[in-house]
């Protein structure tokens, strides 16, 4: 392949490749140290070039932030409040996870919009907040199975980030692109329609650095291939990030 062709097809070596593990609403803290025993050793063949996240319940922080010291993982939480303390029962503010280590949190999931009332206006205040506090957001954006069919994915996408991205530096930013209808249901999104999609959200941004990651069903067998698309930084895992072996497997893509 010609050189200058080769060079386009490649990612930007100025962008971040993330992979991150999403746990949602599973393992207990023992559960948690049971997990790593059998993961941190798979990081001794992971290459430098990527950085290794695990965005974990709250009550699973703290105890992970403790055994996690002097390896690569970066820890990430699940959702931030927009103040830093406040009579807010059940939130959780960004000093509350800076002082345990988090670096990272997810903002904007849509099972947080679909089943707690999260709203763009919401998402950008926890976007704000987080950035403020010193945290890194994952704002997570993508459509309904509906929305795909009707053909409303494109103008769906472009005004959440325009409502979400309202004020936020987009030099501290993750965002994933996580299609409603491919999370948990083994449906993923074909590797050239995500990279598709990707490059029109990269389209919209200030900043073209923007790590941007692509969830939905990921799976061991499919890394290689999804990290083969040019607009593809990194990928945001649910199941397939519970269980040592598989984590390991997405974390040492080649
Ligand atoms: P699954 O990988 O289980 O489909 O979940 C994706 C997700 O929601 C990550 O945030």
């Amino acid at each position: 392949m010609h050189l200058v062709a080769l060079l386009f097809l490649t990612k930007s070596p100025v962008r971040k490749i993330v992979i991150a593990g999403n746990w949602k609403m599973f393992k207990t803290q023992a559960e948690s140290l049971e997990f790593l025993k059998g993961f941190l050793p798979s990081l001794d063949q992971t290459p430098q070039d990527r950085e290794v996240v695990l965005c974990v319940p709250f009550t699973n922080l703290n105890v992970l932030s403790k055994n996690l010291h002097g390896s690569r993982v970066q820890l990430g939480a699940q959702n931030v409040h927009w103040e830093g303390s406040g009579a807010y029962t059940g939130e959780i503010s960004g000093p509350m996870l800076t002082e345990i280590g988090v670096r990272y949190v997810i903002v904007g999931h849509s099972e947080r919009r679909q089943y707690f009332g999260e709203t763009d206006y919401t998402v950008n205040l926890r976007l704000k907040a987080a950035q403020r506090f010193g945290l890194t957001p994952i704002l997570c954006v993508g459509e309904t199975k509906q929305q795909r069919d009707t053909g409303e994915t494109e103008s769906l996408i472009s005004t959440q980030l325009e409502k979400d991205l309202v004020d936020i530096d987009q030099e501290n930013l993750v965002i994933a692109y996580e299609p409603i209808w491919a999370i948990g249901t083994g449906d993923t999104c074909e590797c050239k329609e995500a990279n598709r999609v990707i490059g029109l959200i990269r389209s919209q941004l200030n900043n073209p650095d923007v790590p941007i990651q692509y969830g939905g069903s990921v799976k061991p067998n499919l890394i290689d291939k999804i990290m083969a698309e040019p607009e593809i930084d990194g990928v945001l895992v649910g199941g397939a990030s519970l269980e040592p072996a598989s984590f390991a497997r997405l974390v040492n893509y080649r």
